[in-house]
């Protein structure tokens, strides 16, 4: 997708309602962002997906709502306070700051464009007969540039690994890289920036209390395993789901809500038996991609991604990837925890984070496979497929969001031909008849055309017209937001008409 076309979904996303810039009277607050009037209901209507995904449809796995707040010990035993930090490097002369492993990595990104570049154009000397594996194999310049690509990406591996951020730092020197604003390459150190968000609790009287603002929701999961699993009386495989805000201080925050300061996770954590976290693994990857795809939107638009560097907690982990407007990108992650984490809050705590199963008579500390989705990600994602710019038979264009009728934030606008002779109350009649199971739209302004565009624009799937002889017959015109075709049909038949196609229970079926 163009640069363009993420500018238009952008602009789009703003004038009808859907996102904009946090406290954009001020001039806007980098990398925040605020949900407007459809962004609203678009964005409870994708948590309901996933929750009901997860805690409707699955009798092992409960919700949990934890604050924001947790004790600072929380973050010790995570891992957060030591380690969740990114390598930072500042330009000593633009004053821009960078992350250092973001640099290289848009270096490599530029030594493999080269390649694309000569792949291409031998592409288009051989015509049919172009072997691309074989050119790429024998090509001396080609195969040059993929082994100083490994190269860098082993040493950059390398010192990350083992927090050498002084040869990061030469890294970068020793490969030329430049400061995309300067141009130069006059560069301070790298340090390590932790992304945690720390505020202070109680009163100043009472001592200092820093805490932190929660950076994933995962944790409050892990500190109420045991409450849950108790009052629950859940037996194990079982899983925890919650949605809630998440903050990071992220500083390359770019991409509309791609990365934001201040966003939403959906996370699931689900307990299973030593020795079986492999095949629950399989099972969730399996599960995810299932609830994606169930979109309809195109099959090409998603890819695993196994990580290769794994986290200290993990024993496997991959990304499901979405073609974003700026390509593929991590949409939602699947790892494999092991027991590290209850481990972990056990030796903190000192409470014994186990379970006791009957079957083996053996307590022991359930592995962890975590599912976790950014609700503002994938808002994003079902934002930028559905939004289509189409050009119509009779001369004219649309646009239109194809969001899955079941996500779309209004399911049904009701329009009085004109604002006389009784329609407007006729047309109210059925809102007051239908609001009680869709939202539903109500507009008399303007053009019948006008009113279809500004609901092609904001995904309405079905919009209904009631004209004068509505009034005796007691049926009304409903057009199509995919198709545009109109048909006549009776104001009782409405209901049913609708709900089959937004019915959130048929998406649910499917899975
Ligand atoms: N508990 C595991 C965890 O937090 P993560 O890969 O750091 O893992 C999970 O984050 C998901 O949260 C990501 O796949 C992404 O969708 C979303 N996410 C992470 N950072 C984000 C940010 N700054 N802005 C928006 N979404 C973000």
């Amino acid at each position: 997708m163009s640069d363009d076309k993420f500018k238009n979904i952008i602009g789009h996303a703003k004038e009808y309602g859907f996102v904009f810039q946090s406290s954009e009277i001020y001039d806007g607050l980098s990398a925040v962002y605020d949900y407007g009037q459809m962004g609203v209901l678009l964005k409870n209507n994708i948590k309901t997906y996933w929750w009901n995904a997860m805690v409707q449809l699955h009798e092992n796995i409960v919700g949990l709502d934890s604050a924001i707040f947790m004790h600072p010990t929380t973050w010790k035993a995570s891992g957060h306070v030591d380690a969740f930090n990114d390598p930072l490097i500042d330009n000593k002369d633009s004053k821009k700051r960078y992350r250092a492993d973001v640099l290289i990595e848009e270096h490599i990104e530029k030594i493999n464009q080269k390649n694309l570049k000569d792949i291409a154009k031998a592409q288009k000397r051989f015509g049919d007969s172009f072997d691309e594996a074989q050119f790429i194999a024998t090509n001396g310049r080609v195969q040059e540039r993929l082994q100083k690509i490994k190269a860098i990406e082993d040493r950059m591996r390398t010192a990350l690994e083992t927090n050498n951020l002084e040869d990061l730092k030469l890294l970068i020197e020793d490969e030329g890289i430049t400061c995309p604003i300067s141009g130069s390459k006059n560069w301070t150190d790298v340090r390590q920036f932790n992304l945690m968000f720390s505020t202070e609790i109680g009163s100043v009287a009472e001592g200092s209390n820093k805490i932190y603002l929660r950076p994933e929701t995962a944790q409050g999961i892990f500190v109420n395993f045991l409450n849950v699993m108790k009052t629950g009386r859940m037996k194990v495989p079982f899983g925890i789901a919650q949605i809630g805000k998440a903050f990071r201080n992220e500083i390359v925050a770019r991409q509309f809500i791609f990365r934001m300061r201040e966003f939403e996770q959906m996370e699931m954590q689900f307990f299973v038996k030593p020795g079986e976290d492999q095949q629950w693994y399989e099972h969730w990857k399996e599960q995810r991609i299932k609830w994606h795809k169930n979109l309809g939107f195109s099959e090409n638009s998603y890819r695993f991604h196994d990580h290769i560097k794994l986290a200290h907690y993990a024993n496997a982990a991959c990304d499901i990837e979405f073609d974003f407007p700026m390509g593929f990108k991590e949409l939602e992650g699947i790892h494999s925890r092991t027991d590290f984490d209850l481990k972990a809050h056990e030796k903190h705590s000192g409470k014994k984070l186990q379970y006791f199963d009957n079957e083996d008579n053996q307590n022991y500390v359930p592995y962890v496979i975590e599912t976790s989705i950014g609700l503002d990600r994938m808002f994003l994602a079902v934002l930028s497929e559905a939004y289509q710019e189409e050009a119509l038979e009779d001369g004219s264009s649309r646009v239109v969001l194809k969001i899955p009728e079941f996500l779309a934030p209004i399911k049904l606008a009701i329009f009085p031909l004109v604002k006389k002779d009784g329609l407007p109350e006729k047309a109210k009649e059925i809102m007051n008849l239908l609001k009680f199971d869709f939202q539903c739209f109500y507009e008399e302004k303007d053009t019948i055309g006008k009113r279809y565009r500004r609901h092609d624009a904001i995904g309405t799937p079905y919009c209904i017209t009631v004209d004068h002889d509505s009034l005796n017959d007691n049926m009304v015109t409903i057009r199509d937001r995919n198709t545009m075709t109109q048909e006549r049909v009776a104001i009782s038949a409405l209901k049913s008409i609708v709900e089959e196609r937004v019915s959130m229970a048929s998406a649910l079926r499917k899975l």
